[in-house]
C-alpha cells in the first residue's frame, strides 16, 4: 500500500462533503441576545463601544424585540437601568421598576413567542455598584440573599420565564428558587450564572449599564481568572440548588471551563459572549483588519465546539440576518 493510507482531506475538497462532516452548526435558536432598558429616555441611546446596541425607551425596546423576532431570535435577556440609585438597590424590586414594566410590556406584546430572561443583579440599581448589600468595605452575602428573593418574586411577577441571578453571591439559586415556590412560581426557570470571573471583558457592557463599582472590585464574589476546578464546583453548586441551566462567562478566554462544566453537570450549558467580546471584533472589523463575518462564525462556532448549548451574543441579530448565508463560507 502506497502512503498515506488515511486521507482526511477527502472530507474537505468538495463543499458538499464538507458541510455533511462539520460536527458542530450553529442555529439561530441556540442565541439569546442581550437589551438593555432604560428608565425616563424617550429616544435610545447608542452605546459607543458596542456599535448596533443601545440602551432601549420600552417603546423602542418594543420595537428591538419585535424585529429580533422577525429574524428567527426566541430569547431575549433584559437588563434594567433604574434613574434613581440608592444603598439597597429598592428599584430592582419596585412593583413599577423599569425592568418590571418592560417584562409585562414585553409579554402583553409577544405572549408566549418569546422567552422572556430577567437578569437578577444589584449592580446596576445601587449607588455603590456592587452586586450585592454593601456593610462597610465589604459584601454581606446572606443580607444580598433577602434581597435577591424579593427582586425574584417581582421579575416572575411581571412575566419573566426564566431568572439569571448574575451576583455571585453563594447560596443565590438556593434562595431564589425557595423564594419563586412559595410564591407561586415553581414553573419559572433559573439560568444560574454559575462560573463569573472577575473579568476586564465586562468594561464596555458597566459603561452601557452604569454600573462599574464607586469602590474596590468584584473579586470577593466573582471568581479567579486562574481556576478552572472551582468553575464545576460553582456549576455543581447550582445544580443541587435548583439551576435549570448554568452559565459560563465571559466565553473566550475560558472555552477550557466551558467543556469541563458541561462534561461534569447534566444541565444545558449557556455561555456569556460579553460586551468586551463584542467590542473587540467590532473595533478590528471597523478598521478592516478582519473579516467580521468570518471572525463572528468562528467566534459562536468555537463556543459551541466547546461545549456550549446556549450563547449569549450581543451578535445574535447580525447572525439571525447573515445564518442563512453561511453555507458560502464554506
Ligand atoms: C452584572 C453583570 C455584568 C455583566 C452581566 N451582568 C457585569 C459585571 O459583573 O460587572 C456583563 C455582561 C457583559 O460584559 O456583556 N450584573
Amino acid at each position: 500500500m502506497s502512503f498515506p493510507t488515511e486521507r482526511p482531506r477527502r472530507l474537505r475538497a468538495r463543499p458538499g462533503l464538507r458541510h455533511l462532516a462539520r460536527e458542530t452548526r450553529l442555529a439561530v435558536e441556540d442565541l439569546v441576545l442581550p437589551l438593555f432598558v432604560q428608565e425616563g429616555i424617550a429616544q435610545p441611546r447608542p452605546i459607543e463601544p458596542m456599535p448596533g446596541h443601545a440602551q432601549h425607551s420600552i417603546e423602542s425596546l418594543l420595537g428591538e424585540v419585535e424585529s429580533a423576532l422577525g429574524l428567527g431570535l426566541r430569547s431575549v435577556i433584559i437588563f434594567g437601568l433604574p434613574l434613581e440609585k440608592d444603598a439597597q438597590g429598592s428599584q430592582a424590586w419596585h412593583e413599577d421598576g423599569i425592568v418590571q414594566r418592560a417584562l409585562r410590556r414585553l409579554r402583553q406584546a409577544f405572549g408566549a413567542d418569546l422567552t422572556l430572561i430577567a437578569d437578577l443583579c444589584l449592580c446596576e440599581y445601587t449607588d455603590h455598584g456592587h452586586c450585592g448589600l454593601v456593610d462597610g468595605d465589604r459584601v454581606d452575602n446572606d443580607r444580598t440573599l433577602d434581597t435577591y428573593r424579593r427582586i425574584a418574586t417581582s421579575q416572575a411577577q411581571a412575566g419573566a420565564d426564566v431568572i439569571a441571578p448574575s451576583g455571585m453571591m453563594d447560596g443565590q439559586v438556593g434562595a431564589i428558587r425557595a423564594a419563586l415556590d412559595q410564591a407561586g412560581f415553581s414553573d419559572r426557570a433559573i439560568l444560574a450564572y454559575a462560573a463569573k470571573y472577575a473579568s476586564a471583558f465586562y468594561g464596555p457592557f458597566r459603561e452601557a449599564a452604569g454600573s462599574a463599582p464607586q469602590f474596590g472590585d468584584r473579586r470577593a464574589y466573582q471568581m479567579d481568572p486562574g481556576n478552572a476546578r472551582e468553575a464545576v464546583r460553582e456549576a455543581r453548586l447550582d445544580v443541587a440548588e435548583g439551576a435549570d441551566l448554568v452559565m459560563v462567562k465571559p466565553a473566550l478566554a475560558y472555552l477550557d471551563v466551558i467543556k469541563r462544566v458541561a462534561s461534569s453537570v447534566d444541565v444545558p450549558v449557556a455561555a456569556y459572549n460579553v460586551s468586551g467580546e463584542y467590542a473587540m471584533v467590532k473595533a478590528a472589523a471597523a478598521r478592516g483588519w478582519i473579516d467580521e463575518r468570518r471572525v463572528v462564525r468562528e467566534v459562536l462556532l468555537g463556543i459551541r465546539r466547546a461545549g456550549a448549548q446556549t450563547i449569549l451574543t450581543y451578535h445574535a441579530k447580525e447572525v439571525a440576518r447573515e445564518l442563512p448565508c453561511w453555507t458560502e463560507l464554506g
